[in-house]
């Protein structure tokens, strides 16, 4: 198992480029299933989650090519609707396959997808929204079998703003016959891109990006080719490494809107930050000030930041309040941090957070993407060596996270260790 060694104490300087958003590769992926013929993703990220799901549409029969930077997915073929299980259970993702294959073959089985370590991932309102487009859905088994003899558009109403809902709905829709309307839509920027996609494919979609989205179905859509968004929870998490190592770090294509919740928190906590054409620029200018966040539906505080940030603030002067709106139980870096000497108490959805001098190094263990790459926040302020175990974790995220890190003057390896 590989694991990362960091020995702490230098603040980040330089100039980092973020890679395409994990978040906005898998739906798109799912979506090059509406269109029988080659499309291509640029800017499409060497991540773990990105290659399980080539393997599934490998798995439909279509024919992924990896071109540097780009995927190339041919789904002409696709003779498949049965995603193995084994591949469901390694990302949630997969489930977004679902709107796409019953558009484009009228059925679909997919597996429970499995929970994770930040809470229970229930997708009922994926299956309101698809059996309100005419899907008949019946569970069984631990499997979940969907058909329709037409999907016909509708109007949902989700009871909680959920991406891949909302992204799975988007799916079926687009080749329904007449309009479906979204309300209580998650408004992320991935959302919007995958609207651009879809639209790009010849898809008629409106409203990404607020809380109602109007899809009118179309006959048919065409292949194409895509650069998806930066991913905002990579830039993030370098503004953050930023501040807390009292660096200052230039994000040369990240887009500051998305992080904007981002931007006014560190600012408040006493960081500089800077955003504009040439990207976005973060300076920590000594030590920050503990602040309070709630993690939110975008554009609130995004709970794919929420690990880092704890991090951060747990050797922040004061104290801080973190309150977990999304998931259940994502605060499995706690336990962690306070092996590295933070102060952490957790009550349900709160965290509290009494800022410590510093942190020292320990050996910990990654628990989930997010966490894991806290873990790595946490080693680069805390006094002597920190190891990380089961990074696979962060793998799933970040692209070669240690070697942006090293290029910033971080003094972090990747280690290859005896299983
Ligand atoms: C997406 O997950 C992201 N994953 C998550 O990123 C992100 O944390 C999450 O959105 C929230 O922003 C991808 O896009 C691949 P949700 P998703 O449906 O779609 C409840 C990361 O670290 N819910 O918006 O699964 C659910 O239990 C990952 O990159 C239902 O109750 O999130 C949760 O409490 C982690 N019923 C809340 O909604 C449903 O049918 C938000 O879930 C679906 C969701």
């Amino acid at each position: 198992m590989e694991r990362f060694a960091i020995i702490g104490g230098v603040p980040l300087q330089g100039t980092v480029h973020v890679n395409g958003a994990k978040n906005a590769t898998l739906p798109i992926m799912a979506a090059t299933v509406l269109a029988a013929g080659r499309c291509t993703i640029c800017d499409a990220p060497y991540l773990r989650d990105v290659t399980v799901m080539t393997r599934i549409l490998e798995s439909l029969g279509a024919e992924v090519r990896r071109e540097g930077r780009n995927l190339s997915i041919d789904t002409g073929q696709i003779d498949n609707w049965e995603i193995p299980e084994n591949l469901m259970r390694e990302t949630r993702s997969s489930i977004f396959l679902m709107g796409a294959l019953l558009a484009r073959k009228g059925k679909v089985r997919v597996a429970y997808p499995g929970g994770c370590n930040i809470g229970p991932r229930p997708i009922d309102l994926h299956l309101k929204g698809l059996r309100a487009l005419n899907a008949q859905i019946t569970e069984r088994h631990g499997y979940v079998y969907a058909e329709t003899k037409g999907l016909r558009g509708a109007e949902v109403h989700l009871d909680f703003p959920s991406v891949g809902a909302t992204e799975n709905i988007m799916m079926a829709a687009v080749r329904a016959r007449g309009t479906t309307i979204i309300r209580n839509a998650a408004k992320e920027p991935e959302i919007v891109d995958l609207q651009n996609f879809l639209n790009k494919m010849g898809a008629r979609i409106r409203g990404a990006g607020t809380d109602t989205i109007k899809i009118d179905g179309v006959e048919s859509l065409g292949p194409i080719s895509y650069t998806v968004i930066p991913d905002r929870i990579e830039t993030g998490t370098f503004m953050v490494a930023a501040a807390m190592t009292g660096g200052e770090i230039l994000i040369e294509n990240g887009i500051f809107e998305h992080v904007e919740p981002i931007a006014a928190k560190l600012r408040e906590a006493g960081a500089e930050v800077e955003g504009g054409e040439t990207g976005i620029r973060v300076r920590g200018t000594g030590r920050l000030v503990g602040v309070d966040i709630k993690t939110l539906p975008y554009p609130g505080y995004p709970t794919d930041m929420q690990p880092q940030t704890m991090a951060m603030l747990s050797i922040a002067k004061g104290t801080s309040v973190i309150i977990e709106n999304i998931f259940a139980n994502r605060f499995k870096h706690v336990d962690e941090l306070l092996r590295m000497g933070a102060q952490i108490k957790t009550e349900g959805r709160a965290a509290i957070i009494r800022g410590v001098e510093g942190l020292t190094g320990s050996a910990v263990e990654a628990s989930d993407l997010r966490a894991g790459v806290a873990l790595i926040l946490a080693g680069l302020v805390a006094e002597g060596k920190t190891t990380i175990d089961n990074i696979y974790h962060v793998d799933r995220g970040y692209e070669a996270i240690e070697k942006k890190l090293q290029k910033l003057g971080a003094q972090i390896w990747r280690l290859e260790e005896p299983a």
